[in-house]
């Protein structure tokens, strides 16, 4: 993923440059992965998809933000679900209020109905975190967690899943082990290759299924943006 220009137009929102520019190369690259998914989803169910990495601040959020505009933008009906309960993020890029979410949802204090929230994106529903408990890893890894997902693929053509990063915390093992696919996020110059393979190796273990790798802030020089057909 070429890392983004500061120059954002004046109403950015928070890094959805697939909402703000959706004609620019950096919206293409994530169309791009759009259309890799499409291919991995040929033999194979593939509608609940969660993106990690193995540290902090390495883009998952960014990236699965996109990846739900993106696929949304393309018709399908889609849920971006906030499961990372460390750091919650999705409420801030989607301008939406976090007082429901995924946690009252688990904790049975609202049906998913009640507790998604539309998004400005049309077919593009937004599941925030909720109210963050003192125990993300057993809410995430309870039967109602399975019994969302499975209600969830029900009524939305692709979830998306956001999670903590795999080296600080189970929890994204935990969702490895209940996704349909995972998408590794590796930051270019950031992240260490040990880690990304430690990562790699941990969400393996707990039978994940990785589709790929979307390497993220590559700096590109102004002249190979040709070649992403501006
Ligand atoms: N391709 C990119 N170009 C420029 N900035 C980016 C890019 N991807 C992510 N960022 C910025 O880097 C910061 C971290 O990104 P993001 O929040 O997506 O990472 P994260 O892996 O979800 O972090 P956390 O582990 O804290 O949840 C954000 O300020 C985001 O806007
Ligand atoms: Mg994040």
């Amino acid at each position: 993923m070429p890392k983004k220009r500061k120059k954002q137009p004046a109403n950015a929102t928070r890094g959805l440059i697939t909402k703000v520019d959706p004609k620019s190369p950096v919206s293409e690259q994530y169309r791009t992965i759009r259309t890799n998914l499409h291919f991995a989803s040929i033999d194979q169910e593939l509608k609940t998809i969660m993106v990690t990495s193995s540290n902090p601040s390495e883009g998952k959020s960014t990236t699965i933000a996109n990846l739900a505009v993106v696929l949304a933008q393309q018709g399908n009906s889609v849920l971006l679900i906030d499961a990372d309960m460390r750091k919650p993020s999705v409420h801030y890029t989607f301008r939406c209020p976090n007082t429901k979410g995924l946690t009252t949802v688990l904790t049975k204090q609202a049906s998913l109905e009640e507790a998604v929230f539309a998004s400005d994106v049309e077919n593009l529903h937004i599941l925030t975190s909720g109210p963050i408990p003192p125990n993300p890893s057993e809410l995430l890894s309870s039967k109602a967690m399975e019994l969302m997902l499975t209600s969830a693929k029900v009524t939305y053509d692709f979830v998306l899943l956001d999670t903590p990063p795999v080296l600080a915390v189970t929890d994204a093992q935990v969702l490895g082990n209940i996704c349909e696919g995972v998408v590794l996020v590796v930051s270019s110059g950031k992240t260490e290759v040990e880690q990304a393979v430690r990562a790699k190796d941990l969400l393996e273990k707990s039978k994940a299924k990785i589709l790929g790798v979307v390497l993220n802030e590559k700096e590109v020089k102004q002249s190979q943006y040709y070649y992403y057909g501006k």
